[in-house]
């Protein structure tokens, strides 16, 4: 099932072919490079490995006029300008959950396709979604007409759900940070939620956000004590799962508000994430009011 854009077409089409070549370049780069990312994390090669390779082949489509990633501090000017009409801004997280490398555990590649400059608020995409490599490995795609999921091998992708839907009923969570950083407000919701759902937390957001798309639930990385800011970057993780999440039925708030009404003022900011059942979400931004 193609995407009717042409453009966007040709940015899944692309990420969809390399996830196969990316997940075999895992296996002897899970080492560490003594590199930061722009958001002063310790680069894995990997990181680097897959950022370069999709970098290479996103800016290299015609209509794209932009390409930012979390590993390069700048936006890549690849010559169409994004603010017109036919160009898009592409910013992705080649390797999300890259500390599960060396635990070879779920992680993935998310990426989203703005219709403005970056950085930009979440509703200006056009698409978005994600690969994640489980044991197979599937493809999340999003737009403003199908939310699709995919197995993908040998460069092919399958569709394997046409609909993909959040289930009405809640069954798991998964939330970031440690527990005495959490805010206390926060705290109380987690107790709360813990007391009714099953504990899914894996480390790497894709897999856990999975997750909550395949049984229903809520995933969230909190503001925290000592970064009220969170840790998951807007541009590169939380606008695009939330806008997944939202074209799949349920909602995303940074607390307060949908992640996709949240303005950027820098490429790297930081937000806090939550994602899930409406019904769960609303109790969020109740108990943070
Ligand atoms: P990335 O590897 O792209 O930096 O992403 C890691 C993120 C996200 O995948 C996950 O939800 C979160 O970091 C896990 O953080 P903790 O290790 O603090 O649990
Ligand atoms: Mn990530
Ligand atoms: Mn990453």
């Amino acid at each position: 099932m193609t995407v009717s854009d042409p453009v966007v077409e040709s940015v899944v089409a692309t990420i969809s072919r390399s996830a196969t070549e990316i997940r075999q370049g895992l296996i002897g780069r899970r080492g560490t490079v003594d590199e930061e990312n722009p958001s002063g994390e310790t680069q894995a090669e990997a990181d680097v490995w897959a950022d370069e390779l999709l970098g290479d082949r996103l800016a290299a489509i015609d209509g794209v006029g932009q390409y930012a990633s979390e590993e390069r501090a700048e936006i890549v000017d690849c010559g169409d300008d994004p603010s017109s009409t036919d160009a898009y801004a592409v910013a992705v997280d080649p390797l999300d959950g890259s500390s599960n490398l060396k635990s070879n555990n779920a992680m993935g590649t998310i990426f989203g396709v703005y219709d403005a400059a970056l950085p930009a608020r979440g509703d200006t995409l056009v698409a978005a979604g994600f690969v994640l490599y489980g044991p197979i490995t599937t493809m999340v795609i999003a737009t403003d007409e199908l939310i699709t999921e995919y197995e993908l091998s040998g460069g092919e992708r399958t569709v394997v759900d046409r609909d993909v839907t959040l289930p009405a009923e809640p069954v798991v969570y998964g939330f970031g940070g440690r527990v005495p950083d959490w805010p206390d407000d926060f705290r109380a919701y987690a107790r709360e939620i813990e007391s009714e759902l099953k504990l899914r937390y894996g480390g790497a957001l894709i897999g856990d956000v999975n997750q909550v798309l395949t049984y229903g639930g809520t995933f969230g990385y909190p503001g925290l004590e000592s970064r009220p800011e969170g840790k998951l970057r807007l541009q590169f993780e939380g606008n695009p799962i939330g806008y997944v999440v939202e074209r799949a039925g349920g909602r995303s708030s940074n607390g307060s508000q949908s992640l996709l009404t949240v303005e950027p003022d820098d490429l790297h900011d930081r937000t806090p994430v939550h994602v899930g059942n409406e019904e769960l979400i609303d109790r969020l931004e109740d108990a943070l009011a």
